[in-house]
Formats: C-alpha cells, structure tokens, sequence
C-alpha cells in the first residue's frame, strides 16, 4: 500500500542553556521538556542533556537537542567542547541577583568567541530573566533599557520568565527556533 503521507523535513538543532549557578537553566529545561518544576537545587556538574520534538508546522519536524550546562563551567575550560556545532543558545540570569546580570555580558563574550555559524556570524542567543513570579532588581525592572542593552549586546531578543509558574517558556523556546530557522 502507498502512503498518502507527505515528506517532512526533520531538523536537528544543538542548543546551549548557560548562565551563572542557580538561574533556573535545569529548571527552564525541566520545565519545556518535562512540564516539571521542583524547589530543590541540584547543581549540574559539566552537562546534561535533553531532547525536545516540536512540530514546527504541517511539514516540519524539529528537534531540539537542549545542552544543560553547569554555570561552574565557566570557570572550567571545557566550554569551547561543549559549544561546538551549537546553533542557537539562551542565556539565564536570575533576576533577583543582580551579579547573574553582570556575568551576562562574560557568558555572551565566551559564546561568541568559542561558536559561530559557518558563515562566520554569531550564533542567535536569547536572553532570559528567569524567576520572575519574585522580586525583580536592577536593569530589568526598566523594559527599555533591557531593549537597549540587547541591542547593544547583539541578543535576538529577551524574555522574562518563569520556570516555577511557566512564563513565557514556550514563547522564547519558539522566538529562538524562529531566529535558527531564518539561518538554516
Ligand atoms: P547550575 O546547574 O548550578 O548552573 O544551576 P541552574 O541554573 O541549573 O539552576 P536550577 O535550575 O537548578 O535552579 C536553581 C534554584 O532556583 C532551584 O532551587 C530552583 O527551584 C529555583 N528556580 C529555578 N527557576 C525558578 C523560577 O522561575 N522561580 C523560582 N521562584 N525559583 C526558580
Ligand atoms: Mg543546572
């Protein structure tokens, strides 16, 4: 018998989750793939792994393959391994601890010189102020300058976000597929 079904395209997509200890990086994973949320902090040690299947749309597949790595690897020196062949990335911070903002801009630094698409651009990163169901502090608590600094700072955009309430998960999940999309 003959299928009716059309072809799909199916698409495999390395994506970096990184950001200082404690963000909510394991958390937001947790929370996309596994619709799971929990209190208690386990500290990754160097990188785990999940794998998200979107049905992008009637013809596409996509697979997310989510690189969980632990905020003490930046300290380590094993990210230019784990960053390789990456096409998309977020960067947590969490945004009641303004130090995780300020290590934002290093966490960017590292990434961009350590992966680029093979024509040489940087990688499209999404930055995401993650806990915010609690009491925000410093710069994104100004919208605005938020924008700017994305800007400035060559992120494609960012969220606020909750892991614990699931806030605009799904939503930066998506605007960063998008942004891979428009390279692939
Ligand atoms: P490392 O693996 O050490 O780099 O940390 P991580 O970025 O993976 O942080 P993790 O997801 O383990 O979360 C750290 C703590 O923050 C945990 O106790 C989580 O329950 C808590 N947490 C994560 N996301 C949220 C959130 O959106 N809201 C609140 N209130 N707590 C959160
Ligand atoms: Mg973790």
């Amino acid at each position: 018998m003959t299928s009716s079904t059309p072809e799909k395209r199916e698409c495999l997509y390395k994506i970096l989750v990184i950001g200082e200890l404690g963000t909510g990086k394991t958390s937001f994973i947790k929370r996309y793939v596994h619709q799971f949320f929990s209190q208690n902090y386990r500290a990754t040690i160097g990188v785990d792994f999940a794998l998200k299947v979107l049905s992008w749309d009637e013809s596409t597949i996509i697979r997310l393959q989510l690189w969980d790595i632990a905020g003490q690897e930046r300290y380590g020196n094993m990210t230019r391994v784990y960053y390789k062949e990456a096409v998309g990335a977020f960067i947590v911070f969490d945004v009641t601890r303004t130090p995780t903002f300020d290590a934002v801009n290093k966490w960017k630094k590292d990434l961009d010189s350590k992966v680029q698409l093979p024509d040489g651009s940087p990688i499209p990163c999404i930055l995401l102020a993650n806990k915010c169901d609690q009491q925000k502090q410093g710069l994104v608590t100004m919208p605005q300058k938020m924008d700017e600094y994305c800007r400035q700072n060559g992120f494609a955009g960012w969220f606020e976000t909750s892991a614990k309430d699931n806030t605009n998960i799904e939503e930066s999940a998506k605007a960063l597929v998008s942004k891979i999309l428009l390279n692939d």
